[in-house]
């Protein structure tokens, strides 16, 4: 295949610099012409130092460009669905950074943009792209599991706010705290290792008690964001749910940026009828176990993984992205997965606020 992936990144932050540039540029179907930040600075380092023609600070510019293949959405949250939808309509693909948007409204609204455009819309879902992720959706699958009727998951943090002060912390520009920005990676896995249950009932409670505290010592394990003295503080810092779904299956949920708790750690576990599954990850360690029965005898199983040779996490995702298009592969994500999983969300807020479950 000659042709390239012509790829446009807007938001040349922590995420977009660090982590999507690296790996565009190390794919070689891909061709990066041109990036855009408010801060033009930072686009225009991010170009000088990988050859990159085009640098905008209005996203527009960029989307308008005539020879481009895909616009990469990495600014904060509140931007996605609007990029996301001017980038459909104006015949793009797109690959957007977790969340998928801010509130059900949005996400429909980029879902809506998708189905006219006949475009790729894909969010980032950089868990299901890992060994131990494959090889769980796979065990599944072939029926070693039985029927999944109960899960929990979680991503919680003793300290661990990103950017305190700016935008993560910002409801009206993050549309959360800890639920929106760690929810949708553990909630998503599990969801998708259950096969996809579509959810129909949530109860959820908030918390918000480490926000204005002068003394906390804050950010240590979050790396992302720019931290604003003086900034605000207007989402939770922890967030507990239940959620129902159409096959009787149930989860909960937790997720927090600080607690007070030993470490951090990101979990899931998955009960099924055959064997169950857990997965955690924390600084120390990461683990998956596979529990069952045979012959009258209790087993526990820690599976030992072969290196695939593709890219896992987020460049693993980004390949993937550019194989789609290349027709050689079907997407992993589809839209209605980011509707589902943001209707989740903003359930869960509803039902903190009213203290009443959410029927969906
Ligand atoms: N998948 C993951 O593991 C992961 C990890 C971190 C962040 N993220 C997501 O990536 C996104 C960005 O997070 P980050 O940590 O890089 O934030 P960041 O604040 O470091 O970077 C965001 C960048 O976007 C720019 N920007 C803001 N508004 C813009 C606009 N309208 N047009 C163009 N540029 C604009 C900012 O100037 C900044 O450079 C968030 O949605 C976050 O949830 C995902």
């Amino acid at each position: 295949m000659s042709k390239k992936i012509k790829v446009g990144v807007v938001g040349i932050g922590g995420i977009g610099r660090g982590t999507h540039l690296e790996a565009w540029m190390t794919n070689p179907d891909v061709e990066v012409v041109a990036v855009c930040d408010i801060i033009r600075e930072r686009a225009e380092k991010a170009a000088q130092k990988h050859n990159i023609p085009y640098v905008f600070e209005d996203y527009k510019d960029l989307i308008a460009l005539e020879d481009l293949d895909l616009v990469d959405i990495c600014t904060p949250n509140k931007y996605h669905s609007i990029i996301a939808v001017d980038a459909l309509n104006a015949g793009k693909n797109v690959m957007c950074e977790k969340p998928d948007a801010m509130n059900y409204e949005e996400v429909l609204k980029m879902k809506e943009a998708y189905e006219r455009s006949g475009k790729l819309l894909m969010v980032m879902r950089n868990n299901r792209f890992t060994a131990e992720s494959a090889f769980v959706k796979k065990f599944v699958e072939d029926g070693k599991m039985g029927e999944i009727y109960y899960a929990k998951c979680g991503w919680v943090r003793r300290r661990g706010i990103p950017g305190k002060g700016g935008w993560f912390t910002t409801k009206e520009l993050s549309g959360g705290g800890p639920l929106i920005d760690l929810g949708v990676h553990m909630m998503d896995l599990t969801i998708w290792l259950m096969g996809n249950p579509r959810p129909v009932s949530v109860v959820g409670s908030t918390y918000s008690k480490f926000g204005q505290s002068q003394t906390l010592a804050d950010s240590v394990n979050a790396a992302f964001g720019d931290a604003k003295e003086d900034g605000i503080y207007n989402v939770e810092d922890l967030a507990t749910g239940y959620i129902k779904f159409d096959n009787g299956a149930t989860m909960t949920v937790e997720f927090s940026w600080a607690e007070n708790i030993e470490r951090e750690n990101r979990y899931y576990e998955l009960m099924g009828t055959k064997a169950g599954a857990r997965w955690h990850s924390s600084y120390f360690d990461s683990k998956l176990s596979i529990f069952s029965e045979e012959q009258g005898i209790t087993t526990d199983l820690q599976p030992n993984f072969k290196k695939s040779g593709k890219r896992e996490q987020h460049a693993g995702n980004l390949d993937h992205v550019v194989d789609c298009l290349l027709g050689r592969a079907k997407p992993i994500f589809v839209p209605q997965q980011g509707v589902d999983m943001i209707r989740i969300i903003t359930a869960i807020y509803e039902s903190a606020e009213t203290g009443k479950e959410i029927i969906l």
